[in-house]
This record gives C-alpha cells, structure tokens and sequence, in this order.
C-alpha cells in the first residue's frame, strides 16, 4: 500500500519521479505528491492521480528528489495529508510506505518540543525525529529516529542540500535501482523498468544512503555488500502496448502464463513433471493461506491436491486464520500471494513457522517479504501484473498448484502424463475462450444494466463462481455475490427476480446434473441465467437463457477456461459502465495494512 520513488543523478528529478510513480499507483492512488532539492524543497502534492498532478506541477529544476502515491491510512485524502511530508524548517522532507504504530505518543512528545504539526498523517512524526536528531549527519539522525519507531516503513529522505538520499526498510519493501552516474529506489520493480534493469533488493532493517554515483548500505550495524540483481522483466511487460487497460492486455496474456509456466517446470522431451525437490519428504496434511483471489486459488488448490494426493487439504482466509490456532502437526503450509507483501499473509506465514510448520510460497514478485519469511518461495511467472484487479497472476497461481499436486502425486505415470498432456493444450484453450470475446461483449452489455447478479458453481468450480463475482463487483461496481450452487435456495433465493441475474458455471463433471436442477429453480423464479458450459452442450442451451461456451478439458482443468470467460465479463461489463477499471476506487494491489 503506497508507492515510494526517489530519484538521484544527472537529470532533471521532477518528470522521472513522475513517471516512476505512474507505475507504482496500483500501490494506492487517492494522492500523491513530489519532493525536489532545488535552492532548498520544493513539494508539490495533492488529492488527484499521478497524470493530472504532473500538469499542473511548477517545473522546479534539481536532480533529486522523492516521490510517494497514497492509499489513505491515517488521514482522509487530501493536499495536507499526502506526502511527501516535512519538518519545522522545510529542510527535510520525507516519503513512507508503512505504518508508525506508535505514532500518537510521539506526536504529542514532539509537540512538547516545540514542533508543528500539520497533516493526521503517522508519517509526519517521521521528518520532525530526523530534524530533532539531526546534527550534521543525516543517514546518523535517521537512524536514531527510525530506533524510536515502532511499526513498518520503507522511507526516503531527501535534505535541502539534495547530495544524498537516505533510505531504510522495515516490513515494507524498496528496491535500489543502478543507472549511469544515476541512481532510482522504489517501491517495486515496474516503477523503474524504463531506466535499468539493474536492482538491489533491501532487506528488513536496512538502512543506507544514496548518492548520484554509489550505494552504501548498512545491515545489522555493518556495511553490507549487497547483491545486484538483473530484473527479468522487461519494459514492454509494463506497458499496455496498444490495449486500453492493464487489465484486458493482462487476460490476453494467459496462454502465453501458462507456456512459461510449463517451461519453467516440466521436461518436455520425457513428457514428465520436473519434481520438486524436497519430495521425499512426506505430505501428510496441506493448509493453504491466503487473501482475496489469492484465496480462491487456494480453495481450486485445496481440491487439486485432495484429488491427486488423496491427502487432506485445508484453504484458510489468511486475515481468518491468524485469529485462531489449530495446526496439525505435520502440516506443510502453502502461501500464496501475488504481491507477496500481504499484511495478513505474512502474519500468517510467521505464526505457521512458530509452530514448525515448512511454509512454501507461491509469489509472482521478486524479493518480496514473503520469501524472507518461507522456507521455500515459488515465483510464478506471470510478468509485471498492473491491474488491480488480478487475472494473470491468479491463473499463473493455479499453474503452480497444478505442477505442486502433480510433483508430489503418488498416481500411477500414465495418468500423471495424460495430465500433463492436456495442460500443454491449455494455452490453446484459452485462446479459444480470447477469440471468441464478441459474444461475451454483447452479454455484458447486457449485464451491465444490472446492479446486482450472483455466480454459482459446484466442485471445484465453487471457487471460480467467487473468483467471478469478485471481480464483478471489483471493477464495475455491481453488486455480484458467489455461492456454492447448492447453497442458493438456503436464504439468497429471497432475493432471486427479474433483476436479479445468474452466471452458472455448469461444467462436465458429477456435478452436471445438480447444476442443471439449480439452473431449472433459479428460472422457475423469474431470474436471467447466463451459462458458461462446455462447448457442444446442448442441454445447457434448453434451460439457460444465453450460453458461453467454452472449450472441453478434464474436470481438473475447468477452472482455467471457465475464469477467463467471467474474467472477459467482468472486463466489458465495466467498461460498458465507464469504469476506472485498472485502478478501482479504494482498492489497492499490495495490501499492507491488517
Ligand atoms: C488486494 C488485491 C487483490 C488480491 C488481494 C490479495 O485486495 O487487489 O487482487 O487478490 O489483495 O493479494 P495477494 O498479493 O496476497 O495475492
């Protein structure tokens, strides 16, 4: 939740801290603001996006400078809240991604001081502890600040003098980017693709100082060699190259998710599955955690694994799961996690290694604080996902579990291989559910009329009927609810009516038959289905009023055709609605907060 930029070199700051934020608003958009060293601070900052901000921006010269996007915390959005936020004597200005727990009490102290306060924010405390602190040696003052700090942060620090920024990280992340005779930090990777490819990776209580020609970080009290990364993804994944949204480039992405996916993890020439390493080891019982679509991944993995390891296997909602404490001994633990930053996720994770659980990650972002935390971290490979509303990412997390569950499988060679042999199809599969996108245009024009619709599903397709309603109601702002199918006449069917549409996912499988008796009830009250079937069903087509077809797979596999069609459902019927569909009011794609 919130982006932080920062930029030090030979050119001029302002536009590249501008640029670099646009790329981290998925982080948090409801403000933003800039800080450059010229002839003193100049900030200029506001409730508005990054794009609208930068027009109306005073070109200030300097070449260095930081830059923040908020996801509101402490503090409604606003000009005085957003950062980047000041001290006493506009000579120190500062950017935080994190929260300052203990925020109150220091605020008051300091005000005791003789300090001026001017925003609601926590952050503010922060540049007024440096000034407090401060005698000449700025990385020093914020150091001894940050040890009266008690909560997260990844923080930059600009002085007036601009010849340094001092930067430090806690349970928040940041990133250090190398150039030519310039230097960039961020919050994330996307945020500096345009520049280098070259990155460090801060961990927990890092702090160092950036100049316009070195990095010097300080780990546990001591200069730290720090490695250099090379980034592996590219420029072009972060843009929308010709698309008008993040979103619907990144649904078109997926056959090309799952290719590198199987690339990454199978041997194609012995048609086997390349096993993960620690194999031997037993599974006894499986705990999934994890947050929003995420979870629903864990909830089609939960079915996976109990279908292919005949083991017992346990979805929890991470935020759920932290408040309660019954862990089987012998759990192996499973993490997913787009961001990789969940707040909720990562307090799981530690409380599940406390009790000695192996914790394996799933994660599509690099140097992510999850992989500091499990024992063993899987990056799926997805590329840069921008959108808040995730769609490749999710689909390149079910990749991961399907290869987990067939990796561990006890089942006989010849059924692991005719799996594996229909996976490989799948990118062509999807493909089809892309091409044929014009009849899911003309249903979500019609849909889009609607407030309120409700997705069913059965089996493993329960968790898809979620996954669509999430992103429904995510980014076109209907009301649209998920259930298990059997569930509906338990208390939704009061709200059932012609206005009330329902997308039923009613794939081949045992629970065909069911899904068609449900369909029947839900019409017998008066409410518009839309079916996602598979292709050549033609029962389907006698009881549903319209029909997506997708194409055949084994029941294992449904959840990969059938999400992409409520993904492109969700996509045109927000866009028939006239959206901001890649940035959702209030969401955010790393959530760090609990
Ligand atoms: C936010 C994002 C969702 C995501 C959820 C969990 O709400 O907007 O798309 O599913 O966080 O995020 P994670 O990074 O843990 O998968």
């Amino acid at each position: 939740m919130c982006g932080i930029v920062g930029y030090i070199g030979e050119k001029q700051a302002q536009p590249i801290l501008l640029s670099c934020l646009e790329k981290l608003e998925y982080r948090g958009y409801d403000s933003c603001g800039v800080a450059v060293a010229a002839d003193g601070i100049k900030v200029f900052k506001d409730a508005t996006r990054v794009k609208a901000l930068g027009k109306s921006l005073p070109k200030f010269g300097g070449t260095s400078g930081i830059g923040h996007t908020r996801w509101a915390t402490h503090g409604a959005p606003s000009q005085v809240n957003a950062h980047p936020h000041l001290d006493c004597s506009g000579k120190i200005a500062v950017v935080h991604n994190g929260v300052v727990r203990n925020y109150q009490k220091l605020k008051e102290q300091l005000i005791s001081e003789g300090h001026n306060f001017v925003s609601d924010t926590d952050t503010e405390v922060i540049p007024h502890l440096i000034e407090k602190h401060y005698s000449g040696n700025l990385e020093e003052a914020t150091e001894i600040a940050l040890n009266e700090i008690e909560g997260s942060y990844a923080i930059i620090v600009l002085a007036a003098a601009g010849n340094e920024l001092v930067i430090a990280r806690k349970d928040s992340p940041l990133v250090v980017a190398l150039g030519d005779r310039e230097n960039f930090i961020a919050s994330d990777v996307p945020a500096i693709l345009d520049y280098t490819d070259r990155v460090i990776y801060l961990e927990d209580g890092d702090i160092g100082v950036v100049s316009q020609n070195g990095v010097r970080i300080k780990r546990n009290g001591i200069e730290a060699r720090c490695e250099e990364h090379k980034v592996l993804w590219s420029m072009e994944d972060a843009q929308k190259s010709g698309y008008e949204h993040f979103m619907i480039k990144e649904i078109h992405e997926q056959p090309g998710v799952i290719r590198n996916t199987l690339g990454e993890f199978t041997r194609d020439s012995e048609g086997s599955v390349d096993l993960l390493e620690m194999k031997e080891r037993a599974l006894e019982s499986m705990l999934l955690v994890s947050c929003g679509t995420s979870y629903y991944a864990s909830l089609i993995g939960k079915f996976i694994f109990e279908e292919l390891l005949n083991i017992s296997a346990r979805a929890e909602i991470a935020s759920e799961f932290n408040y309660h404490n019954h862990i089987l001994p012998g759990t192996t633990a499973i993490a997913i996690t787009q961001s990789g930053e969940t707040a909720d996720t990562l307090k799981a994770m530690k409380k599940l290694k406390e009790t000695g659980c192996r914790v394996i990650a799933i994660t599509n972002v690099v140097g992510s604080s999850v992989s500091r935390i499990a024992n063993q971290t899987i990056y799926t490979r997805a590329g840069p996902e921008i959108s808040v509303a995730a769609t490749k990412s999710f689909m390149a997390q079910l990749m991961v579990l399907y290869w987990l569950a067939m990796s561990y499988s006890k089942a006989e060679t010849r059924k692991l291989a005719s799996l594996l042999m229909e996976m490989r199809q799948l990118p062509s599969k999807v493909q089809q559910v892309l091409d044929d996108e014009a009849k899911i245009i003309d249903y979500a024009k019609s849909l889009a009329k609607y407030e309120n619709a409700f997705f069913i599903g059965r089996g493993i397709n329960m968790a898809v009927a979620l996954e669509g309603a999430l992103k429904l109601k995510e980014i076109s702002y209907l009301h649209a609810e998920g259930f298990a199918a059997g569930e509906i006449k338990h208390g939704p069917f009061a709200l059932l009516g012609s206005n009330t549409p329902v997308i039923a996912i009613a794939s081949q499988d045992n629970t065909y038959e069911a899904m068609l008796t449900s369909i029947k009830e839900i019409k017998a009250r008066g409410a518009p289905v839309i079916a996602v079937a598979e292709e050549g069903d033609e029962d389907i087509v006698e009881v549903a009023d319209s029909v997506i077809s997708v194409p055949k797979v084994d029941t294992l596999f449904s959840p990969v055709v059938n999400i992409v069609a409520l993904q492109l459902l969700a996509y045109y019927t927000a866009r028939e609605r006239g959206c901001s569909i890649d940035f959702p009011r209030n969401l955010a794609k790393s959530v760090t907060v609990e």
